[in-house]
């Protein structure tokens, strides 16, 4: 059953006003107290939702976060059962610094239809859409450049790459600088990042690397609504990382997700600017009110929209 459209303002809402609150910490170099207040935020407008809803990608265990902890039951109980994955300020060192690219970010599915991501690293690999087969975290870098150059019809040389800017990257990076790529480097923020590839306006034909695994899932979610190609691996490097994946059901610990693996069925999607960004204006604070931009997607409907809201302080 689809998501109804209702809750797409409703979810739109909870993401900006989590930007808004974020936003009071802009440059005030405190990534812990923005993130706080955007979690403050974002749970107490989940919690006046009617849904059933259950944090499946959260701020971390029990133990680490009270509050939008995974596991965590939202919501007024009275509705229908829904995934909730949220990331309330993707990019902390941007809102700190007062950089772009802060966002507050959520993500809701259909009741056991949003990957329950362990907070481990994921290999991904993003374009728009794609033949079947032509682009695979598993092939040669060169590779997936040339087919995808060949699909695109355009030149090596007119081929652009977003990945983030890590130490553990410098082989990819020099790879695509051998083949002539032009590669777009961010410091953070890697949703955005993926999310470069969903329109042709962004000039990014591809995003890879190693980020986040929760990031990988809120990115697919926009993703598919897009009917972009997404996959992720993710990475168990550690005892500990490992038992925990065993404890969350994954078996197969070198398993390469597919997109529709990582987010079934319907879903809503929503990124709110906090700092600008090539995507969206960040909360501006004009006398008395707010404004901010959200990008919405609702893949049932084949909604993808950045939406305005103007709202007073107060509200
Ligand atoms: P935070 O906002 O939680 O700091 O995450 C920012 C981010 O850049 C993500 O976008 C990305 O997935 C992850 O950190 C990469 O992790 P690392 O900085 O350890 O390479």
């Amino acid at each position: 059953m689809a998501i109804d459209k209702k809750f797409i303002d409703q979810f739109k809402d909870v993401s900006s006003k989590a930007a808004l609150a974020a936003s009071y910490l802009v440059g005030k170099k405190d990534k812990i107290a923005a993130d706080q207040a955007a979690v403050d935020s974002m749970r107490f407008e989940l919690n006046k939702i009617d849904m059933n809803g259950k944090v499946v990608i959260g701020e971390g265990a029990l133990d680490e976060a009270p509050l939008l902890y995974t596991g965590e039951f939202l919501g007024t109980k009275n509705g229908p059962h829904f995934d909730i994955a949220v990331d309330p300020v993707e990019g902390t060192n941007f809102v700190a610094n007062n950089l772009p690219g802060g966002i507050a970010v959520l993500a809701i599915g259909e009741k056991g239809n949003l990957f329950n991501a362990p907070e481990t690293y994921m290999d991904k690999i993003a374009t728009s859409k794609i033949d079947h087969g032509l682009i695979d975290l598993d092939y040669p870098l060169e590779k997936n450049i040339k087919n995808l150059s060949k699909f695109k019809n355009k030149n090596i040389t007119s081929i652009t790459v977003c990945i983030l800017d890590r130490p553990r990257h410098k082989p990819t990076i020099d790879k695509l600088k051998e083949l002539g790529v032009n590669i777009k480097l961010i410091t953070d923020g890697d949703i955005l990042g993926a999310l470069y590839v969903s329109d042709p306006n962004y000039k990014v034909d591809m995003f890879l690397g190693i980020g986040g695994g929760p990031e990988g899932v809120l990115a697919a979610s926009a993703l598919d609504a897009y009917d972009c190609h997404f996959q992720g691996r993710f990475i168990f490097d550690n005892d500990k990382d490992i038992r925990e994946a065993k404890q969350m059901g994954i078996t197969d610990l070198n398993k390469k997700y597919e997109l529709n693996e990582i987010v079934k069925g319907d879903s809503i999607f929503c990124a709110s600017g906090i700092t600008n960004s090539d995507v969206l204006k960040g909360i501006i604070h004009e006398e008395g009110k707010y404004i901010s931009e959200t990008l919405v997607t609702h893949k049932s409907s084949n909604f993808k929209e950045i939406l305005k809201s103007v709202m007073s302080i107060n509200e």
